[in-house]
């Protein structure tokens, strides 16, 4: 188990905010609970809504019990509470970043969390360049030779790979690059850890873990909510920025990445790296052929009424962004080259599941007759269950017994819960040790996240020119292609698989097997 050595002070911008509410204080709270923070831990939230230090300890309370899962236990809140402050400023003005670091150093001296401040950004992107600046400015984040002053940043980093870049830039003029901790919570996830655990832990896997036993891997990431009231947010970002850039760019990572030659940061994000650089560029021009995006129209999700994605409150009427994509990927490299990873992700679709199916490929000859010959799909797939239901299943054939052969599609099994017996940590659990801890593993290197935008950015320009194209063609605004909600997507993202004689498996999680 990783132990910090020294008192911490923990700075949250944008306190007041959900993200705050919701994920890093119940996260915190977690930890106490485990005994795995250190003594004097401290929490200096700030933003700019005026409360005092116990307002603040009670919206914390709040969220502990409306988003943490341990319950509160007095004794426990009351070591924790002792350590939570809070400081009202504005995010861009040198003024309250002096009063800020006043209080920085009062906290430091009373509760000698002096050796040790992590600056948490979780507040909109709009804000990460001042607050940043202030922060350097205010003398308060030097880059020390033990590196124990941090800086965490939320995502989106960057909206295209020029303002990445920019961004990457400004931060790297004023920190260190192992100061900077860029998040992403799907890295703190106990099943997307697991996958390098299953992949590099045993020794049966890696020998087919390549283009001559794959036939093609496919992600879903799929979400059955709709926008809700995120839509003057989502609206500017849209499925791709939202969720692919990052989030599945990470699994696809995990998934195709060579062995590290050690689970250490350098190494493991190196090797990472290494795919990314290897994915195939795509001609933005040639968009239409990788990619497909859509909108969700109105529909029933989790038997819940979704309005469809034009009449949501903050979305213009004649909105392009995508609610869904599919695409189509290539790596072009020794282990993958011929061998399609397929991701689609959306808002709204029949099931919120987190899968990774590696879809083996079929034996050279069907010599059983009731298998159905050589039209059927492979029957070999190993499903790595991100989320829900966490685990791994793998499926085959099986003769069912009896004179006659009846073959039937089977599976072996792994669940976290039945295994394991309890629920995973929550994924801000994990990445907020990870910090305080110095491990930056689990976090997104400079080189990564730009390759990633890379990739991205040819698809968003892409897009731009189809745009472009329907306004001069007829004058008016491109509509996308539409998908009912609660459905798995638009037949679009269907075709695009048909294409190549495949199909879109339908997730385990949902306990279908074909
Ligand atoms: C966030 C996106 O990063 O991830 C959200 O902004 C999305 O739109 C969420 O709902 C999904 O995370 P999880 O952990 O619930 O799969």
């Amino acid at each position: 188990m990783k132990r910090i050595e020294q008192p911490v002070l923990l700075v949250v911008f944008g306190a007041s905010g959900d993200l705050s509410k919701r994920k890093l204080i119940p996260a915190l709270y977690h930890l106490a609970y485990q005994n795995l923070l250190p003594p004097n831990f401290t929490v200096l939230g700030y933003a700019r809504t005026k409360y005092t230090d116990d307002q603040f300890r009670q919206l914390a309370r709040e969220g502990i019990e409306e988003y943490g899962t341990l319950g509160i236990d007095e004794h426990i809140w009351h070591w924790f509470s002792q350590g939570l402050f809070y400081q009202a400023g504005n995010y861009d003005d040198a003024e309250s970043f002096n009063a800020l670091s006043q209080r920085v150093a009062q906290l430091d001296k009373a509760r000698h969390t002096g050796s040790q401040h992590v600056y948490y950004l979780a507040t909109p992107p709009a804000v990460f360049k001042p607050i940043t600046r202030l922060i350097h400015d205010a003398g308060i984040c030097p880059a020390d030779p033990d590196g124990l002053q941090r800086i965490v940043i939320e995502k989106p980093f960057g909206h295209d790979l020029a303002s990445a870049q920019d961004l990457n830039e400004h931060l790297l003029q004023l920190f260190n690059e192992d100061q900077i901790y860029r998040i992403d919570h799907y890295l703190g996830k106990e099943t997307v850890q697991n996958i390098l655990v299953f992949r590099f832990g045993n020794g049966i896997f890696e020998p087919i873990w390549n283009r001559n036993y794959i036939d093609n891997v496919q992600i879903t990431v799929a979400e059955s909510l709709g926008i809700g009231d995120r839509g003057g947010y989502y609206d500017k970002s849209g499925a791709i920025r939202d969720m692919l850039q990052n989030h599945m760019m990470q699994l696809l990572s995990f998934t195709a990445m060579e062995p590290p030659v050690a689970f250490e940061p350098k190494a493991v994000r190196d090797q990472k790296v290494n795919v990314l650089r290897s994915l195939r560029p795509i001609d933005p021009a040639d968009v239409g052929k990788w990619v497909v995006r859509a909108q969700y129209a109105p529909g029933v999700s989790d038997g819940k009424e979704i309005p469809g994605y034009l009449n949501e409150k903050g979305v213009p009427a004649h909105s392009t962004t995508e609610t869904y994509v599919a695409w189509k990927l290539e790596i072009d490299n020794w282990r993958w080259k011929g061998v399609p990873f397929y991701m689609r992700t959306g808002k709204a679709l029949a099931g919120k599941v987190t899968e990774i199916q590696i879809v083996f490929r079929k034996p050279p000859l069907m010599l059983f007759e009731a298998l159905g010959g050589d039209n059927v799909p492979p029957s070999n797939v190993l499903t790595l269950r991100i989320q829900p239901d966490e685990g791994i299943l793998l499926s085959f054939d099986a003769k069912r017994p009896g004179p006659s052969v009846i073959i039937e599609r089977v599976a072996m099994d792994f669940s976290y819960q039945s295994q394991f017996g309890s629920q995973p940590a929550d994924a801000y659990e994990r990445l907020l040790l990870d910090v305080f801890v110095g491990d930056s593993t689990l976090f997104v290197r400079r080189d990564e996240v730009e390759l990633a935008w890379d990739r991205v950015t040819r698809v968003l320009e892409g897009w731009e020119m189809q745009e472009k194209a329907a306004k001069q063609e007829n004058g008016k605004p491109l509509k996308l292609p539409k998908y009912a909600a609660g459905t798995w997507g638009p037949k679009e993202a269907d075709d695009l698989m048909n294409r190549d004689n495949r199909y879109w498996r339908n997730p385990t999680a949902l306990r279908i097997l074909r």
